[in-house]
């Protein structure tokens, strides 16, 4: 190989280096990357609110008797679909992982038959009325601590009074709701 086709190969070779070279500067300045100002990838998603700002968010509750005399029974129907996975609703319908609850507005504590319930709900003692049950159905193992009753509550005061008008009509007859 002549010096001559050496040099031609080496002045080609620092061509395409150089050529590439300014290709990449002209390049950044076109396809200059856009940073970010926060780092990382931006998600819009909406910010779950803190337990304190959830707490907040929960109107204090009216009266039971309040919400009863405005409680949509077909609602609360609808609404203890969450109960059925543990409770029969129906006059003689079986225990579940739960007890059958029919008659338990106005019943004692741990009322139904053949169901085996845990020490705290025997111990509680005292009948179910509107508030107890508006109490417990908010958050049951706070309410009563202990109980079996694996269920976070329903967080709705209205949701709350709809569910319990359902149940008070679970009975041969069923005491009337207040009126406002
Ligand atoms: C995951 C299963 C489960 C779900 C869901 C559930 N419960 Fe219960 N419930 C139980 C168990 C178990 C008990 C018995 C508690 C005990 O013995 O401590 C119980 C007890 C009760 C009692 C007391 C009954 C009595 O005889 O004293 C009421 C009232 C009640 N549940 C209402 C409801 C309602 C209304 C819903 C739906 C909004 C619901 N539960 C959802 C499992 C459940």
């Amino acid at each position: 190989m002549s010096g001559f086709e050496l040099n031609k190969i080496l002045g080609a070779v620092l061509g395409t280096l150089l050529f590439t070279l300014s290709l990449n500067i002209v390049a950044g300045g076109l396809f200059a990357p856009h940073t970010p100002e926060k780092p990382g990838y931006e998600i819009a998603v909406e910010e779950a609110p803190s337990a304190g700002a959830a707490q907040a968010a929960i109107p204090p509750a009216e009266p039971i008797d309040v919400r009863l005399a405005k409680a949509d029974l077909k609602k609360g129907e609808a609404a203890a679909k969450k109960c059925v996975a543990c409770h029969t609703f129906e006059k003689g319908g079986p225990n579940k992982v739960g007890p059958n609850l029919y008659g338990v507005v106005e019943g004692p504590r741990a009322h139904a038959q053949g169901f085996s319930y845990s020490g705290a709900m025997k111990d509680a003692g005292g009948k179910w009325d509107y508030e107890s049950l508006d109490k417990f159905l908010t958050n049951p193992r706070e309410t009563i601590k202990g109980t079996s009753m694996a269920f976070v509550g329903i967080k709705r005061p209205d949701e709350r009074a709809d569910v319990i008008a359902f149940l008070n009509s679970l009975a041969d007859s069923p005491k009337p709701l207040p009126k406002q």
